[in-house]
């Protein structure tokens, strides 16, 4: 199922573009939040909690929750729910609270 209305952005549905998500090829479409197309493409798990390690996924969806912090482009703690998606992103599973000196 692919999302298709957000609750505060607007989007407009552009080209199909490729992306990685942990290494995997994806395609979803430019403009449209991250987190939408790993949703479409059946991925529900996008990080885990730092302390005892649960699966945390969409939630808020509008990014006030960080929920959705993942790892994109080797930057961490990115809401995946408010971050439009671009052709070649590399898109990350976050462990733990991510480390911000790791992306400089
Ligand atoms: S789902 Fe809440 S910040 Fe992204």
């Amino acid at each position: 199922m692919r999302i298709t209305h957000h609750p505060i952005l607007e989007f407009q549905r552009g080209r199909k573009v490729r992306f990685t998500f942990d290494g995997r090829e994806m395609e979803g479409y430019e403009g449209e939040p991250i987190a939408a197309a790993l949703h479409a493409a059946g991925v529900r798990v996008l990080r885990h909690s730092p302390k005892l390690n649960r699966p945390r996924g969409f939630f808020c969806a509008i990014g006030n929750c960080s929920s959705c912090l993942m790892k994109v482009d080797g930057v961490p703690n990115v809401r995946v729910c408010v971050e439009r998606l671009r052709e070649g992103m590399q898109v990350q599973t976050q462990v733990g609270k991510g480390d911000l000196l790791e992306s400089v």
